[in-house]
């Protein structure tokens, strides 16, 4: 299977982001926390040059909680700010806050010496589709939160979401999309469900992720789908489409129904919380 990644948009995308990230302090990077490199883009680095940074881990509660803490040391090590959030359950907010003020503490001292006093810090959300942009936006800035510019009287402009005295959020998040060479990037973030589906070989997905979380879940497998696990991830997924009762017209197996059960599963954090990838050492 040959991953690839043909968006549409990216360019025009691409040009807002810059025009931005121009009026902002910080930019909070949403990464996936069960793919925290290959869920990232590195054009970023380029783009927010100069800016104050924050990462942010979403879906933590899908991800190998050791892992999550592995993942905060190694981005604090390269000199990110990290906090480890669920933007659905809206877990690991009061953090966003407190960190977004110590990583802009240089700017608001700055403001200061200038005899500016309590100027909101302006922060974006950027991230790859589906990594929790809307979700995360949502969950901070919460319902009661009155948006900031577009009155009359007020020079038409982007859109802030006053978060508290001291943030003000763009209420219109970076799209940032993936960008790899190594298939195995691909891969994982097909699996995720980054990638559309409809490029994608389910049955091959599932093959290789049974074979991924065997090798490092050994026993996750056989607890939820109750069969025992193999050394061969083929017999594995024909187990599992056994015991789910997947079968076609000739009453023979339906591996690919399986498969896109498996994914499904995985995808909305039923087998149990996986990271596909570890840092780097
Ligand atoms: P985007 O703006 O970056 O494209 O992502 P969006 O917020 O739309 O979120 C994509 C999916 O990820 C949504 O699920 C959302 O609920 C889910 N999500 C976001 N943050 C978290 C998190 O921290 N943990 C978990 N488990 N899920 C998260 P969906 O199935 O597409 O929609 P829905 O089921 O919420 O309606």
């Amino acid at each position: 299977m040959n991953y690839q990644w043909y968006p549409g948009h990216m360019t025009k995308a691409k040009r807002m982001m810059e025009e931005n990230i121009k009026i902002i302090d910080i930019v909070i990077e949403l990464v996936d926390a069960r793919l925290p490199i290959s869920s990232r883009n590195p054009d970023l680095e380029e783009l927010a040059k100069g800016k104050s940074r924050l990462i942010v881990l979403n879906k933590t509660d899908m991800a190998d909680s050791d892992m999550n803490d592995e993942w905060e040391k190694y981005f604090n090590t390269k000199g990110y700010y990290v906090v480890q959030a669920d933007s659905r359950k809206k877990t690991g907010f009061t953090e966003v806050s407190n960190l977004i003020n110590q990583a802009c503490s240089e700017k608001i001292e700055r403001d200061r010496r200038r005899g500016i006093i309590n100027r909101p810090i302006r922060a974006m959300i950027v991230g790859i589709p589906n990594v929790g942009k809307s979700t995360f936006i949502n969950t901070y800035a919460g319902k009661a939160c009155a948006k900031t510019g577009n009155k009359p009287g007020v020079t038409k402009g982007k859109q802030w979401i006053r978060i508290n005295k001291k943030v003000e959020l763009l209420d219109t998040p970076g799209i940032l999309w993936p960008k790899f060479d190594d298939q195995n990037v691909g891969m994982r973030l097909a699996m995720v469900g980054a990638i559309r589906d409809e490029i994608l070989n389910i049955d091959e997905l599932a093959y290789e992720l049974i074979k991924y979380i065997h090798s490092i879940y050994n026993g996750m497998l056989h607890n939820r789908y109750k069969i025992e696990e193999s050394e061969d991830a083929l017999e594995t997924l024909n187990k599992i489409a056994e015991v789910r009762g997947c079968v076609s017209k000739g009453a023979e197996l339906d591996v690919s129904k399986a498969a896109a059960i498996i994914m499904e599963e995985f995808r909305n954090g039923k087998i149990g919380r996986i990271t596909l990838e570890k840092p780097p050492v």
